[in-house]
């Protein structure tokens, strides 16, 4: 495996602080944070702190991607919260096929919420079969490869890398 860096610890902090003053300009106060496990970890710790205004924050996990994009979700955790009448931001680490956020997006809807917007730090808009477009996102990939580091994994490892790097298999 080869491994090379993508984006270092400076530039993915300072796009999280473009990110939060933009979404702290569009909600004024009572928005639920809601962090997708795992690989949204640090990514939403990042966020959360930088934006303004009264933050709430919950906790979701759905089932691991296992390389079948089109495979159905498993709620793995749920949210502690009741969503009805409020305004959601489901803050994701990466969009790959849309199939998790498209979910998501559909659950809490379907309880309730006022309104469900999307946070990403990377999207890949190349590998979405479904258009899903997020509201805020930091770093649009020009390719689908598979990248590690700031939360994402590969296999449980470079989850606490606080850089990205990309990852080659040949
Ligand atoms: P989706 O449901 O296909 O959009 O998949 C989203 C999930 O797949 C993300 O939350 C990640 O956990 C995982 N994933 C997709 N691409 C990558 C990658 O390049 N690196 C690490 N995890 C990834
Ligand atoms: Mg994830």
């Amino acid at each position: 495996m080869k491994r090379s860096v993508l984006y270092t610890h400076e530039q993915i902090i300072k796009a999280i602080e473009g990110l939060a003053k933009e979404i702290s300009a569009d909600y004024g106060d009572g928005l639920l944070c809601v962090c997708v496990l795992k690989g949204a970890f640090m990514f939403f710790s990042e966020l959360v702190k930088r934006m303004d205004g009264d933050v709430r924050v919950d906790f979701v996990r759905v089932s691991s991607y296992n390389g079948n994009k089109a495979g159905t979700l498993k709620l793995l955790l749920d949210l502690n919260e009741d969503v009805a009448g409020k305004d959601i931001l489901l803050v994701e680490d990466i969009i790959d096929s849309g199939a998790t956020v498209s979910y998501l997006t559909k659950l809490l809807s379907g309880r309730g919420a006022r309104s469900v917007k999307v946070a990403c730090l990377f999207n890949k808009p190349l590998s979405q079969k479904t258009k899903v477009t997020p509201d805020y996102c930091a770093f649009s990939l020009k390719n689908d490869n598979f990248i590690v580091g700031f939360g994402l994994d590969y296999d449980e490892q470079f989850r606490c890398l606080d850089h990205v790097e990309e990852v080659r298999f040949d």
